[in-house]
């Protein structure tokens, strides 16, 4: 949500910034815009819409070429998304451009105290009145890195800033509180971005800011305080990935390179956390055995796509473990006022560790003295700071904003938890989890098995292009999978799309379903109690009211096949890994759909791939 790019070095800033932008597109935006300092003025353009609209926009009015410059695409929040609105916003007296990423939660207070001093706004934004207030800083004397103290200390909510000064033109400044800001560090120039990709092409090497810290920038130095001006601590890291992995490598979309990446994905993120005798080892968990032993209650929070794999992994933990465990979507848990306590694991998964519900839930949970450990995919972001430990899920980059490789990691990194604790806390035997640990070491061929089979689910797609609602069924461990099945559907081909558990289906929603309908079913493998055969029976349900069944089960699954209008087999797992390659048709299903329709599968409307505002 919101990219942020600064630059000041001996290249061509603008074309870093624009470049920067295009890389982080993927985070979603609604503007685009960009200042550079020259001769001692702000030179600055911006345009609603796509970059294209800016590249245009810059074509028949150039911006020089200088050494400094800072760069923003805009999700709009406060005001909509129009030229005016667009960032960077320049105080009134020409002195700063600043862009940002969040909310200004008292932006109301500080544009009255501000225009009843004689300021003039020019949008209808809360990051202008933190432009105003620098603008009137600088222009009293204050140094810009104190003025931007200064500004933050005044700031409630939710921010990452950076702002160049007309008169400055060898320095930027930089300031964050909830809402990321990495710096990049080059040979001679400097960076900073909401996200590596940004500058990956320039330097691997970056800091991370800590919350409630301003970095001021030249191309030769980097010098980091706290709000108060007080040295501050850093957290230096080489990023593992080059440009390739942030590149489309031949595919259309970002989207479809990371469904086929997810066998690659998936053996990453169970690489070096298991012996060869099947027995878990996680290193980074540095949570004291003792105190995993005395946990009585597991709370899974995370939003969207993630909540569906804190679904998935509720069934497998507490099978394993025999610990309650409650799944829980972020944005609702601190309000409903949760029981927590000191024996209570708070388990949150995040792909992009930023997402402003999902920190603001484990904050709450560490403030009751809970423990929290995070699923993360990305390397030093705000979640797995502030958790006690950090299980990475190694997936790459994820720039597609509907989440593929993204569920399948944090499925397979939960399996790895719940392994884990079942270890430490003896609720399993050894030989057990080895054998469910080397069934999950095999999975990534398998995953691999269902890419190369994906034909058929190709051709549904093109035979249900004009399709206006499709539905999900799952139970047990497939109901997750058929809310992610659905959730991508409707967030990148706009339809509607709902999952069900399929015995819930006669309470009601059965009535959804008339002649053609397409109705996608998860089945269980054959052997665990009656769940097959009653699968089987709520396909037959859907059937005989005229649904069109696409049945996905186990190959050699010759019971379905009577009732199947397409069959898709999958390769044999045990239940409770099913989801690692039923997921995949799914995902294929909504991509080519999606494209099928012209939509752009990368950046759906209205969404953002990172949600920095609660
Ligand atoms: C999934 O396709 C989504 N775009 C979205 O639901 C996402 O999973 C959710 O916002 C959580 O993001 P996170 O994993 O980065 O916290």
């Amino acid at each position: 949500m919101c990219g942020i790019i600064g630059y000041v070095g001996p290249r061509v800033a603008r074309d870093v910034v624009l470049a920067g932008l295009r890389r982080m597109e993927y985070r979603g935006y609604d503007s685009a815009g960009v200042a550079v300092v020259s001769g001692g003025a702000l030179h600055v353009r911006k345009k609603a819409g796509k970059i294209a609209n800016l590249d245009t926009a810059l074509e028949s009015d150039p911006l020089p070429d200088t050494g400094i410059g800072i760069g923003h695409t805009r999700w709009a929040t406060h005001g909509g998304p129009t030229d005016g609105n667009a960032h960077p916003h320049v105080s009134c007296n020409g002195r700063v451009a600043l862009i940002h990423n969040g909310i200004i939660e008292n932006f109301a207070q500080l544009r009255e105290e501000l225009q009843g001093s004689g300021i003039t706004f020019a949008s209808q934004t809360d990051t202008e009145a933190a432009a105003q207030l620098l603008g009137l800083e600088v222009a009293a004397g204050t140094d810009l890195a104190e003025a931007m103290r200064r500004v933050c200390r005044r700031l409630e909510g939710a921010f990452t800033l950076v702002a160049v000064d007309a008169a400055e033109p060898d320095r930027l400044v930089a300031a964050r509180r909830n809402s990321p800001l990495v710096v990049g560090v080059g040979e001679g120039e400097n960076f900073v971005a909401s996200d590596v990709s940004a500058f990956i092409e320039f330097t691997r090497f970056a800091i991370e800011l800590g919350q409630d810290q301003v970095v001021d920038v030249t191309a030769e130095a980097i010098t980091v305080t706290d709000f108060a001006g007080a040295p501050a601590q850093t957290h230096p890291f080489e990023v593992t990935w080059d440009l390739s992995a942030a590149e489309k490598s031949g595919y259309d979309w970002f989207m479809r390179k990371e469904i086929y990446e997810q066998p690659r994905a998936v053996a990453d993120t169970l690489l070096g956390r298991f012996n060869p005798d099947g027995s878990l080892k996680l290193d980074e968990l540095h949570i004291p055995e003792e105190e995993l032993r005395g946990i009585d209650k597991i709370i899974i929070v995370a939003c969207g796509t993630a909540y569906y794999a804190g679904l998935v992994a509720k069934y497998a933990i507490e099978h394993w473990t025999r610990i309650a465990c409650e799944v829980e979507i972020a944005s609702e848990f601190r309000y409903r006022d949760p029981i927590i306590t000191r024996t209570t694991l708070v388990v949150t998964l995040s792909q992009s560790g930023e997402t402003a519900d999902t920190l603001m839930a484990i904050r709450h949970a560490r403030e009751q003295h809970a423990k929290v450990i995070a699923i993360c995919n990305t390397n030093g972001a705000t979640i797995p700071r502030e958790s006690d430990a950090v299980i990475y899920t190694h997936a790459g980059p994820e720039i597609g904003v509907a989440s593929t490789k993204g569920f399948l990691t944090q499925v397979a990194a939960c399996y790895l938890l719940g392994l884990y604790l079942a270890q430490v806390r003896g609720t399993k035997f050894g030989d057990e989890i080895a054998a469910v640990m080397n069934e999950l070491a095999a999975t990534p061929p398998l995953i691999q098995q269902v890419l190369d089979s994906l034909d058929p689910i190709i051709a549904l797609a093109h035979q249900f292009a004009e399709q206006r609602s499709v539905l999900f069924l799952g139970r047990h461990v497939g109901y997750p999978v058929a809310l992610e099945g659905a959730l991508k559907l409707k967030e990148i081909a706009y339809l509607h799309a709902e999952g069900f558990p399929a015995g819930e289906l006669k309470h009601g929603p059965i009535a959804l379903v008339e002649e053609g309908i397409p109705v996608f079913v998860v089945v269980p493998p054959q052997g665990r109690d009656q769940l097959h055969d009653k699968v089987v029976s709520n396909i037959q349900e859907v059937r005989a009211r005229g649904a069109f069944t696409i049945v996905l089960a186990e190959e050699g699954d010759t019971e379905v096949e009577p009732y199947a209008d397409v069959l898709f087999t999958l390769p044999r797992v045990s239940t409770l890994l099913q989801p690692l390659v039923a997921t995949v048709p799914l995902q294929m299903f909504a991509c080519e759909l999606a494209t099928l329709k012209g939509y752009d599968v990368d950046q759906p409307r209205n969404l953002a791939k990172s949600v920095t505002v609660e």
